[in-house]
């Protein structure tokens, strides 16, 4: 299976810290924040990468990751997204890439403790449709929220004020190639974006969604200042994503 990482946008809520480098780049603990899903890909099994790039300092990636040779790869794809028009319009630039195949995307400052194979495994194995990664949190209203029941996902609200459950959408995401069709029927949301969750609900109601809970921990480290120092912190206690 190929893989994607956005990591495109401009880093808004961290800044002055985004003004003069790109969010991927900043310190989490001893590497660049973009390395931990590049490693988490790969541990996963998944070696052929396209990376979303964007914002101001986009050729910055280049720079550090060239070809992944640091990581034992021998090619990394790159392209580039104008402004910040969503997580799904940034997926939307990788359909060339993917070709009618199947896809997983990670978040590009979404760092996860465990390796998620198992969940690739299951979504290899699954005929169409997509699997999302849940995890419970203490405060889920800064993510997308799941409601599940009996084994389903019924519905995903993102940032909702009066979330339904604890269950936190987390950015890990499998989609069969139906997803560039979805993608084109999308309308921007409030916040100008298209939006991942749409994307997810209508799997849903098409009935072809499953979900998995993630083992381990899991932080959005660029959900702000306060969760940029906490991951660092959880990856330095604990570690994250090593080289397997
Ligand atoms: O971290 C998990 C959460 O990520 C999910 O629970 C939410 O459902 C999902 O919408 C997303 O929420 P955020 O508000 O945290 O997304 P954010 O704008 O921080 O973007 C996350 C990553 O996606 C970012 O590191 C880079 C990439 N991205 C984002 C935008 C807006 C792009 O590549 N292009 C974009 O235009």
């Amino acid at each position: 299976m190929k893989g994607v990482i956005l990591a495109g946008g401009l880093g808004t809520r961290l800044r002055p810290l985004t003004k003069i480098t790109n969010k991927h780049l900043l310190p989490i603990y001893d590497r660049p924040m973009i390395y931990y899903p590049i490693q988490a890909m790969i541990n996963a099994g998944i070696e052929d990468i396209l990376i979303v790039c964007g914002g101001n300092h986009a050729g910055e990636f280049l720079r550090l990751l060239g070809n992944g040779k640091e990581f034992g790869l021998k090619h990394l794809n790159y392209t580039y997204q104008e402004g910040e028009g969503g997580i799904a319009e940034a997926l939307g630039l990788a359909e060339y890439f993917i070709a009618g195949q199947k896809v997983a995307v990670m978040l590009g400052d979404n760092i996860v403790e465990k390796n998620f194979r198992r969940a690739k495994e299951e979504f290899e194995a699954q005929p169409k449709g997509a699997k999302i990664l849940l995890k419970e949190v203490e405060n889920p209203r800064p993510y997308g929220v799941a409601e599940v029941s009996g084994g389903k996902v019924l519905g995903i609200e993102e940032k909702p004020e009066h979330p339904k459950s604890n269950l936190a959408v987390i950015g890990i995401y499998f989609y069969d190639s139906q997803v560039f069709d979805i993608i084109k029927t999308l309308k921007p949301s409030g916040r100008g974006e298209l939006e991942i969750t749409d994307v997810n609900n209508a799997y849903i109601e098409r009935g072809e969604m499953t979900y998995t809970v993630l083992d381990g921990w899991w932080g959005d480290a660029g959900e702000s200042f306060e969760s940029l120092i906490e991951v660092s912190n959880l990856v330095y206690q604990t570690g994250a994503n090593k080289v397997e």
